[in-house]
């Protein structure tokens, strides 16, 4: 049986990373974080002057490199992103290039052009994609389709623990203010905005732990018909 496209949608740090990632493995299923391809034109632009702001310069770099993820180093890992070759996927993490791909993916000629290339990515099913309007454009017939969700409090703890983590010195509050301004353009833009699909399942957080959401997506792609690999 031919593997499932699994839609993953939601707001930053509702989880959808870790969950999709630990999900994909336990479907024997590859991973496709869309919101790096978004990072990897921030990353580009500003290394090339471009700013985040001209969408159709923004458009044409979108047009013009390649963007690949090569398979996971190890098991459940985030699959490195190669940008014309080279593995950016440390320097797509900064806090500005966070800023940056929100800004950048409200333009259309930006979206127009990683449409392609996330379809090409998905085409052969047997994948989690995780991002903003997986379910709602990119894959509207995706086999199933979950759109993630915690409160902001919630979001935003868990995203100041994990920059803790990582040794960045940030303060929690400018993190939850970061945040919500963020999922406000991400939900607010004309193109393709952040929101669930009308046949998505609701899958609210806040009150899980890690292996709880997993085991509820596990269960959720069970319910449509799907196993692992
Ligand atoms: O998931 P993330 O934080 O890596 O995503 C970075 C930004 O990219 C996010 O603020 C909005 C944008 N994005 C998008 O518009 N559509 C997607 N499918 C994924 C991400």
């Amino acid at each position: 049986m031919r593997g499932a496209v699994v839609a993953i949608d939601g707001p930053a740090g509702a989880g959808k990373s870790t969950a999709a990632r630990r999900l994909a493995h336990r479907l024997g299923y590859v991973l496709i974080d869309t919101g790096a391809l978004y990072r990897a034109v921030a990353l580009v632009a500003k290394e090339r002057g471009i700013d985040w702001d001209d969408a159709e310069a923004l458009g044409q770099l979108a047009r013009t490199i390649e963007l690949r993820f090569s398979p996971a180093p190890s098991e459940g890992g985030r699959p490195p992103l190669l940008v014309d070759g080279a593995d950016r996927s440390d320097a797509i993490r900064a806090p500005d290039i966070s800023e940056g791909a929100s800004r950048v993916s409200a333009h259309p000629p930006v979206r127009a052009a990683l449409l392609g290339v996330q379809r090409a990515m998905g085409a052969q099913g047997g994948c989690v994609l995780e991002g903003r309007d997986i379910g709602t454009v990119v894959f509207p017939d995706a086999d199933v389709k979950v759109f993630l969700t915690a409160s902001l409090d919630a979001r935003a703890d868990r995203r100041f623990e994990e920059l803790v983590d990582a040794g960045a010195e940030v303060d929690r509050d400018s993190v939850m203010v970061e945040m919500a301004r963020r999922d406000a353009r991400d939900a607010g833009r004309d193109t393709a905005p952040l929101r669930p699909a009308a046949d998505a399942v609701p899958l609210d957080t806040t009150a899980l732990d890690l292996d709880g959401v997993v085991e509820r997506l596990v269960e959720i792609v069970r319910e449509a018909g799907f196993s692992a690999r």
